[in-house]
């Protein structure tokens, strides 16, 4: 059987004006040449800094955002070039968790409502008996008791809001669910409770996940692979111990040990820069002149793979 998920060369670039009055434009290469496989049950951690890419991939693979090239092939299925029904079809199985529960969900709608529509939609449950027993079983699948059913999103916590959204997305039984940031909105004291969650529904199920983080911690606790982004371009990918473990690109061992409290990440990316080297030359500390001439490609094997000339 082949991965549930495959992404090939994805590319996305936006052409901004630089400024609001200048005719010059730019290309933000927000995703430039991404490919990665997910089977089925597997979590991968997407990680890097803000304006890596990491949304604009997401947005990508759920066809929210059309890629400009490259191949999105789920369930043997090439999103791309597959026609509408098919796409439809394909959509129930993916579903998309947000950083902000509360722009996600319909603030006029109840909870009982916003788990139930979903539910009808996709005919998950027919009739108002098996509807309402679906919906509760949701609910309970997610910590919250029958009480939540007839609240409003502002009647709730961030954190209860969270698990309304993550029950509506679990609600068409998805084969894939891609978690942008979906806990970095919550106090820390509720993050702990959420990422428990995640992994619970990992291991009641066999979904797949994409789960989006800058939070190398908890990227770390909840993925069996993971997918470090720099400027678009995946910079080293490979098992979780394997990276976690033995980084072996510049930017990964800098992402860790910003992690583990050493300092702050301050900058952001910017995706604009000339691509004629390797796209992480300015800020590596252990470049080599060479390394400003030609692009490294990610090499290494299945477990593994690295882009740096000095890995
Ligand atoms: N619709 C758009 N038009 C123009 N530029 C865009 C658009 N969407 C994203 N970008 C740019 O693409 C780059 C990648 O953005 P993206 O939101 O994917 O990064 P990110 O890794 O998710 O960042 P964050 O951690 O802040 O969420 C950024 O430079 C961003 O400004
Ligand atoms: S290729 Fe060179 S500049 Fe790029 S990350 Fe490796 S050592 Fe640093
Ligand atoms: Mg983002």
């Amino acid at each position: 059987m082949g991965p549930l998920l495959s992404v090939l060369d994805v590319r996305k670039h936006y052409e901004v004006r630089r400024t609001l009055f200048s005719v010059a434009k730019e290309t933000i290469r927000a995703v430039d040449g991404v490919s990665f496989h997910l089977g089925a049950g597997e979590t991968l951690g997407v990680v890097g800094e803000s304006g890596s890419g990491k949304s604009t991939l997401a947005r990508c693979v759920l066809l929210l955002e059309r890629p400009d090239s490259g191949e999105v092939v789920f369930d043997g299925v090439n999103l791309l070039t597959a026609g509408s029904e098919e796409v439809k079809r394909l959509r129930k199985r993916m579903q998309i968790i947000f950083q902000d529960p509360y722009s996600s969900l319909n603030p006029r709608m109840k909870v009982r409502e916003i788990i139930a529509e979903p539910v009808r939609f996709h005919g998950m449950a027919k009739g108002k008996t098996d509807v309402e027993a679906r919906v509760g079983e949701i609910l309970r699948s997610v910590g919250l008791d029958e009480d939540f059913l007839k609240k409003y999103p502002h009647e709730m916590s961030g954190g209860q809001r969270q698990r309304v959204a993550i029950g509506r997305a679990l609600a068409t039984e998805p084969a894939l669910v891609i978690a942008d940031e979906p806990v970095s909105s919550l106090d820390v004291s509720i993050q702990a409770q959420i990422v428990n969650l995640f992994l619970d529904i990992r291991e009641r199920t066999d979904i797949s996940m994409v789960f989006v983080s800058h939070d190398l911690n908890i990227v770390r606790f909840l993925s069996d692979r993971i997918l470090v982004l720099y400027k678009g371009k995946v910079v080293e990918t490979g098992g979780r111990d394997q990276v976690f473990l033995n980084p072996l690109h510049p930017y990964t061992r800098m992402l860790i040990r910003a992690s583990q409290g050493d300092f702050t990440l301050r900058e952001e990316a910017t995706n604009g820069a000339d691509p004629s080297g390797c796209p992480y030359y300015d800020k590596c500390e252990d470049r080599k002149r060479e390394c400003a001439g030609q692009v490294p490609e990610l090499s290494g094997n299945e477990d593994h793979r690295v882009a740096c000339f000095h890995a």
